[in-house]
Formats: C-alpha cells, sequence, structure tokens
C-alpha cells in the first residue's frame, strides 16, 4: 500500500477501503505518514467528504490507536457528556455533580480550552490545589465512593486524534463533519462509558454555524455511538450568545457554583436541565421529562451543591481559597446608543477573553484563572447609552484596548427589538 495511492483516491471521490484509513491512520501515529501527508489527506477530506463507512473507520481506527478505557470495576450506570465547544460554557460543573446526586456514576475525562473555546480542567484547575491528573486506581475508587471524578483527558486514550487534530488546527481543516465525528467519538468510544451525551453546538462561537449543520453531525455522532452499542443522546444548543454571563475560569466555577446553589443565570440551568435530563434518561431508563423534573430536584434541594463540593475535597481542591473578582474591573465596554443587543458574534468574545489571560494562544502558554469578561446584557436585551455591556478583568493591562476593541465589534446594537434566542434547537435521544 502506499499512501500517494491512497491521497489520488480520495482526491478522485473514491471511496477509501478499511485498511487504506487504517494504514493511514496507523501509520501517522507512528511516524511512517508525515504531516505533509497527513494534512494533504485531512484537506481532501475536508472538501470531497467522507462516507459513513470510512468516518466509522477513522473513529474505530484512532479509538484503537491507544488504550481502551475498562470501567467494568464501577458499580453502576456510567454516564458521559461531551460538548463541541462552546464560550462560557461551564455545564459539566453543574452535570457531572448533580448525576451524582442522581445516582449515576460520572467518570469524567474532559479537555482543556481549546482556541476562543473554554475547557473545563483549564476551569478546575482555578480551584486552589485541585488534582486533574490522577491514577486509574484513584479514578475508580473516587467514583465508586462518591460517584464523580473529573480529570484530564489522558494522553494514552486515541493518541491518533491527539496528533490529528494538531495538525487539522494548524491546516484550516478543523471543520468538516465527518472529521470532528470521528475525532470525538474516537475519544468517548475509548473513554468506555455506556452512556454518552452529545451538546452539539451552532451559531457563531460554534464550529457548527447553523441548527441544520449541527443536527447532521449529532445524528452522525449517535449512529456511530449505538453501532459501538453505547446509550446515546444529542441535544443542539445554541452558541450564537455566551452561555451564562461568565466568561474566563474562576468566574465560571463561581457562576456554577451559583446555580448549584440555586441561583445563577436562567439560560445555564436551562440548558443543564435539558442535557442533565436526557443524561439522566439514558442512565434511568426513565421519560425524559421525569428526569428533567429529578435533575431540577437535585438542584433545589441541595444535594447537587453537596456533591460539588464533596468531588472538590476529594480532588484536593480547596474552594475557601478560590479568588474572587476585584471590585473594579480593568475594563468596561459602555453601550454606545440606546437600543436593543441583537446580535453577539461570541467566537470574537471568546477570543476576547483569550486575550486577556483567560486562554492560550499558544500550547505553553500558561492561564491567568482570574483573567475573565463578565457579560450584562445579551441578545434581545434593551440597553440605554452609557450602560456597562461587558466587564474585562485582567492582570494584563496592556491588552484592555485590543479585547474592548473585540468586544466593539462582536456586539451589534441595533434600533429594532428582536427576540431573544432559543437555547436548545433539537433533542435527539
Ligand atoms: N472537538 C473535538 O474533540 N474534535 C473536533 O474535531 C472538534 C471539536
Amino acid at each position: 500500500m502506499r499512501v500517494y495511492d491512497i491521497l489520488q483516491k480520495k482526491k478522485d471521490r473514491q471511496e477509501l477501503s478499511t485498511q487504506e484509513i487504517q494504514f493511514l491512520v496507523n501509520g501517522y501515529v507512528d511516524g511512517t505518514v508525515a504531516d505533509y501527508q497527513m494534512s494533504a489527506f485531512l484537506m481532501a477530506a475536508c472538501i470531497q467528504g467522507m462516507t459513513r463507512r470510512e468516518t466509522v473507520d477513522m473513529t474505530l481506527a484512532m479509538q484503537y490507536s491507544g488504550k481502551q478505557m475498562d470501567l467494568s470495576g464501577i458499580e453502576g450506570r456510567t454516564v458521559d457528556k461531551h460538548s463541541t465547544g462552546g464560550v462560557g460554557d461551564k455545564t459539566t460543573l453543574i452535570l457531572a455533580p448533580a448525576l451524582a446526586a442522581l445516582g449515576a456514576k460520572v467518570a469524567k475525562m474532559s479537555g482543556r480550552g481549546l482556541g476562543h473555546t473554554g475547557g473545563t480542567i483549564d476551569k478546575l484547575e482555578s480551584i486552589p490545589g485541585f488534582r486533574t491528573e490522577m491514577s486509574p486506581a484513584e479514578f475508580f475508587a473516587q467514583v465508586n465512593q462518591i460517584g464523580v471524578c473529573v480529570i484530564g483527558q489522558s494522553g494514552e486514550l486515541a493518541p491518533a486524534d491527539k496528533k490529528i487534530y494538531a495538525l487539522r488546527d494548524a491546516t484550516a481543516t478543523v471543520e468538516s463533519i465527518p472529521l470532528i465525528a470521528s475525532s470525538i467519538m474516537s475519544k468517548k468510544l475509548a473513554a468506555g462509558t455506556q452512556a454518552i451525551v452529545l451538546d452539539v453546538t451552532c451559531g457563531s462561537g460554534a464550529f457548527m454555524k447553523t441548527p441544520q449543520q449541527a443536527k447532521e453531525l449529532a445524528g452522525l455522532m449517535m449512529e456511530i455511538g449505538q453501532d459501538a452499542g453505547r446509550r446515546m443522546a444529542a441535544l443542539v444548543t445554541n452558541m450564537d450568545v455566551p452561555l451564562g454571563h461568565a466568561i474566563g475560569n474562576m468566574c465560571e466555577v463561581r457562576e456554577a457554583m451559583e446555580v448549584l446553589q440555586g441561583g445563577g443565570p436562567e439560560d445555564l440551568l436551562e440548558v443543564c436541565v435539558a442535557l442533565g435530563g436526557a443524561m439522566w434518561m439514558q442512565c434511568s431508563g426513565k421519560s425524559l421529562e421525569s428526569c428533567q423534573k429529578a435533575f431540577r430536584e437535585v438542584i433545589a434541594d441541595g444535594s447537587a451543591w453537596e456533591k460539588f463540593q464533596e468531588m472538590v475535597k476529594a480532588q484536593g481542591g480547596d474552594l475557601t481559597k478560590l479568588g474572587t473578582l476585584s471590585d473594579e474591573p480593568a475594563g468596561v465596554l459602555y453601550a454606545w446608543e440606546d437600543g436593543y443587543v441583537s446580535e453577539m458574534q461570541t467566537e470574537m468574545i471568546g477570543k476576547a477573553a483569550m486575550v486577556l489571560g483567560a486562554g492560550r494562544e499558544k500550547k505553553e502558554d500558561s492561564i491567568d484563572p482570574l483573567a475573565s469578561l463578565v457579560v450584562h446584557h445579551k441578545t434581545g436585551e434593551a440597553v440605554k447609552q452609557g450602560d456597562p455591556l461587558v466587564s474585562l478583568y485582567t492582570q494584563r493591562q496592556e491588552r484592555i484596548t485590543a479585547a474592548l476593541s473585540m468586544l466593539r465589534e462582536g456586539i451589534i446594537i441595533g434600533k429594532e427589538p428582536v427576540d431573544e434566542p432559543i437555547l436548545v434547537y433539537e433533542v435527539l435521544v
């Protein structure tokens, strides 16, 4: 087999065989396929597409490029959820303890921030002492003991995806439905949980720009998971506005804590109810409606909040040492005229938070846990000239001007009222 022939075939829109896909993926992991060859394949796959069979083969080749987590030592129903990426998305911090409070076993591996999107592990690490690296034995013991443990994605799971994703990031080949589906599902299948709920975001802050594209991606991932014997559900959620008000690591933890204590922003709670209901449905087999109700109850009775505190303590974190935002923001974007917030370019807003230090521009960059944005008014809300729209927090004063101009560009104020955004477009169960 020659890589050249495989590339020629893909370029000519012919379907690749299972063996050809395995040859390419395995060769890339062991170094016999070069970066430029894999880049050519990815670009051809992006432009010419991949058949469903090719996508499944790509998923399996990446899944079996590393270890498979064996969760058989965990007693009870294991459940995982994955988001395709968002701005202000702190749902895992709420869902993981809430599902454990309901009785599920949440053995969760999460990622770090990627591009303009935040990552759960960076958020959790803003809690002083919180350990996101644990041995498999510690991980299983904690899940069995308290029902929940959230750690960083092991490099041993789906190493092919790790290598290919880095290349896609650098070659403008991320936004491809089959490549995203195989990337996400290879990791989720290798992580071993019985049930998987996907949060497929769409809009200006997401890889999928329209609900139709997001639905296609969600359907494909569900089929791949179901074929592999997993119980699957997927929600198409709106990322045309940031979720909640807080964007940035420490302040997102604080906002999640507010929701767990019965407060916090309504949109964040409602998206969590939708996702959490689907997760509990996959574990309990009960109706979606009754599972959403049960989810609301563990928030209202404080048991999800208790579970969160238990999880933080078990992983070495100290909430009494969690930082707070200073009373004086480092900068404020004020409404420049009367009107209605009619549009938010959510990716631009995520990038502004990154510029302040909430994310990384290069892999080796460090994160400032306090760097953040607090969005005071979102799409659909009326504003008066001079109202604060976004407060900026950072220790990098020199970045304020750049972040302010990105926010100014990313928020549109119009004269006409607009509807408040839909939160969940579709629930596929
Ligand atoms: N998240 C992933 O893990 N992979 C993708 O391809 C896109 C989002």
